[in-house]
């Protein structure tokens, strides 16, 4: 009680709040998202995410180089498929010699402990831009399962570490978990995103891939926003199908979920900081009415103080030249 207590006395000094500082960002926390596309000496640029690039392979062996220097040890690999290879049941996504096959092995021939993640679902390769199999106009779970898991072993194939599905379709994580299995593949890490919303947050993210649905939305399979309990379901289902790590997406606007799946279980949770929190930060500091930087490192840390292990963010190569 006023006077005896004091809150600004351990505000007082730079040493002092340093001192007593909980939570901390480390080059440990980040996980890269990167773009990869077919050619030769390609740096596209990505008009709704300023500063970020679609690579071909050539530039991504170099930027893993990169990455790894700077003490980033993670890369989470997308591609964007030619439209000629897409359609409605993901055969190209199974090919042992496509573009993300392709991508994990560049990379772990140019960084061999650099840890290779995998996202895991049919949207880039759908002929209707849906994570799943669409017949007459729904997006059919089980016959998706298969495929699912056919992809997901073939990056395990392809030397990847972590496979990473992101399509919400139910009982994925078993299924992938049993063909990986079957495989012998035992180490195989799945990081599912387990509590991922329907969100309007991934807009730029579907630019860059060309891989915006091309029909509805994808509110049948993806969660709805307007609901909390439903994410603890949805993790619990996801850990016991043998997830190893679980996901909460969009980031910022769902701390309250981290927060919540924290205080409930014990397995490491990576949070999604998307496309669209990118392009936000991004285009309200290229105004001038934000420090791109300071606001940059207080949503990182605030990702951690709400309990997150690890970050997926296009920031990562950023914050760690300031932390
Ligand atoms: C694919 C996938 C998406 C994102 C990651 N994996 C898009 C979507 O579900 O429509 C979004 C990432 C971002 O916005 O940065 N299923």
């Amino acid at each position: 009680m006023y006077p005896l207590n004091r809150n600004r006395r351990l505000r007082s000094s730079s040493s002092m709040r340093n001192l007593l500082q909980e939570y901390h960002l480390t080059p440990n926390d980040f996980i890269v998202p990167l773009f990869v596309v077919e050619g030769k000496k390609l740096k596209e640029a990505i008009p709704s995410m300023p500063g970020y690039f679609r690579l071909s392979l050539d530039l991504i062996a170099s930027k893993a180089v990169s990455l790894w220097k700077q003490d980033l040890k993670a890369v989470l690999l997308f591609v964007k498929v030619a439209q000629e290879l897409k359609d409605n049941t993901g055969n190209e996504a199974i090919n042992p010699n496509g573009l993300m096959q392709k991508a994990i092995k560049t990379i772990k021939n140019a960084v061999p402990e650099m840890i290779v993640m995998t996202d895991v679902a049919l949207d880039p390769y759908s002929s209707f831009g849906h994570d799943g199999i669409v017949k007459e106009g729904k997006i059919v779970n089980d016959p998706t399962l298969a495929v699912l898991s056919e992809m997901a072993l073939s990056h395990a194939q392809a030397g990847a570490d972590v496979i990473a599905p992101s399509d919400m379709m139910d009982g994925r994580v078993l299924a992938i978990r049993n063909q990986l299995e079957e495989a012998h593949f035992h180490d195989t890490i799945i990081m599912s995103y387990s509590a991922k919303y329907a969100s309007a947050f991934y807009g730029p993210f579907r630019d860059a891939l060309d891989s915006a649905p091309g029909f509805g939305d994808k509110k049948t399979y993806q969660m709805d926003f307007g609901n909390r309990g439903e994410a603890l379901i949805e993790i619990q289902h996801d850990i016991k199908e043998g997830a190893d790590i679980i996901m909460v997406k969009p980031g910022l606007a769902y701390l309250d979920i981290i927060r919540d799946l924290k205080n409930t279980i014990q397995t490491p949770i990576a949070a999604y900081q998307v496309s669209g929190e990118y392009a936000m930060l991004k285009a309200a500091s290229a105004q001038g009415w934000v420090d791109h930087d300071q606001l940059m490192l207080e949503q990182l840390l605030c990702f951690k103080r709400a309990g997150a292990q690890l970050i997926a963010t296009y920031f990562a190569e950023e914050a760690v030249k300031l932390i």
